[in-house]
């Protein structure tokens, strides 16, 4: 019997069956250079008889879209295979390491790395690798060389090709930054003390730190005892602070405090020519309980932080104050300077998850925005009523082509047929109409992250 929760209702519903599709239609044309796969990760429950569900604890589902040569060859979507979801399906689990005892369904993100595909999710558990064509390979920890678990968000660093993490786990006093080679391998990690057990969903990175933000949403056994299965909540005790580690590892952590506020996304960070290091986010600026989630106050905006790590200071600025989320950059500009972000204004989300969530038109409630942070502009690509749309990334056109010159791609929502497009735009042309739809066969719960994965 169905039950009441708005994330399990409308664009949250988790979708029922796994679909195969090849050769999907689309309206405008796709561009010939693009070959490789945009996979989106989510969490999608296999039941909607839990009214405690939590957004952050559905199995995961990863939906893909491969391109090549023009043309949208496939479409799949599957569950990661953890134990228990093997289990629903009597199938046999792969088997693998097992972190504490905690395997999971990865729900947060994909990335592509030293020819794997791994979905990922923190707090303990290890990621999974796919398949190329989204089948679970089983969980992974890079060979026997990640001592615990690992985290939703990584950064690759594009000229060393070194990825990095920010682990954490409740039962550790501290956080541990893991750095994995080019090769798939761990080959440093150091671990921070931190009081509390905060969560740490994402960091940043510069050319000179590891950016660790140390906010005040800690682990909670009084949240255990009372049930919640998210026992993360806003505790006013936890000093917030900002911290950085020298990528390396070869020096303490210089902290800068700050007022509370709760960030779950970067866009990105840099060292400019002062020594300090600026780093764009999305901001809560009020209390934030992440073990109930709707119990935040809004607006969330894009906002710069400049921490000077000679004065031990933070300065913001605004950048950008409609509510907006999922900022990302050019991914290959990574921990250098960036001059455009992009993000995206969900009305659902922002109604399910704040209490900010009133826009004077729900047609405009939809939107991906371009941020050029030089001209301090913004662009807008509005999709409509009930045009939901989810997390866009950038593609470049080429491999080596300027920052912002390629796509940026999302699955949204289309109304009139009741599944979703991969919707891509043209990043310099970013109001015009998308250059291609691709038509999948079926919707895509609103999720989280993924990746554009090009084909080596
Ligand atoms: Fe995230």
């Amino acid at each position: 019997m169905p039950v009441e929760n708005r994330f399990l209702e409308g664009a949250f519903a988790p979708v029922t069956e796994e679909i195969t599709a090849f050769d999907l239609p689309v309206t405008g044309q796709l561009p010939a250079g693009l070959s490789g796969r945009y996979l989106r990760n989510g969490p999608n429950p296999l039941g909607l008889d839990d009214p405690d569900y939590h957004w952050f604890l559905g199995s995961g589902m990863v939906h893909g879209v491969r391109l090549r040569g023009g043309k949208a060859e496939w479409y799949r979507n599957r569950w990661v295979r953890s134990k228990a979801v093997a289990a629903q399906h009597h199938e046999t689990w792969p088997g693998g390491p097992v972190h504490e005892n905690m395997d999971f369904a990865a729900n947060t993100c994909i990335i592509g790395h030293a020819g794997r595909t791994l979905a990922t999710v923190e707090a303990g558990p290890l990621p999974y690798e796919l398949t190329y064509e989204l089948d679970t390979i089983g969980p992974c920890d890079f060979g026997g060389t990640l001592p615990g678990g690992f985290a939703a968000h990584t950064k690759l660093d594009h000229a060393t090709g070194e990825l990095h993490a920010i682990a954490y786990f409740w039962a550790w006093d501290y956080v541990q930054h893991v750095v994995v080679d080019a090769g798939g391998k761990v080959t440093r990690t150091t671990n921070v003390p931190v009081p509390d057990g905060p969560m740490m969903h994402d960091f940043a990175l510069t050319g000179r730190y590891v950016v660790l933000l140390d906010l005040p949403v800690t682990f909670s056994l009084n949240a255990v005892t009372a049930g919640k299965e998210v026992p993360y909540v806003w505790n006013p005790g936890h000093q917030a602070r900002v911290g950085l580690l020298a990528r390396d590892g070869s020096s303490p952590v210089r902290w800068v405090e700050l007022e509370p506020c709760w960030v779950f996304h970067c866009l990105n960070a840099y060292d400019d020519d002062a020594g300090r290091v600026v780093l764009d986010l999305c901001q809560y600026s009020q209390s934030f309980d992440v073990s109930t989630l709707w119990h935040a106050h809004g607006p969330v905006t894009l906002d710069r932080w400049i921490i000077d790590p000679v004065a031990g200071k933070l300065t913001q600025q605004r950048l950008d104050d409609r509510g907006q989320e999922f900022p990302r950059v050019d991914e290959r500009i990574i921990s250098r300077p960036h001059r455009y972000g992009y993000s995206v204004q969900i009305g659902e989300v922002t109604r399910a998850i704040t209490a900010a969530g009133d826009f004077d038109d729900d047609a405009f409630s939809n939107a991906i925005l371009k941020h050029d942070l030089a001209q301090g502009t913004v662009q807008a690509h509005e999709f409509g009523r009930d045009a939901t749309a989810g997390e866009a990334v950038f593609a470049p056109a080429t491999a080596d082509s300027v920052e912002d010159d390629g796509y940026v791609m999302a699955y949204i929502h289309n109304p009139d047929r009741g599944a979703a497009d991969l919707v891509i735009l043209a990043a310099q042309d970013f109001t015009a109409e998308p250059v291609a739809r691709v038509h999948l066969p079926a919707r895509i719960p609103l999720g989280f992250h993924g990746s554009w994965i090009p084909d080596q």
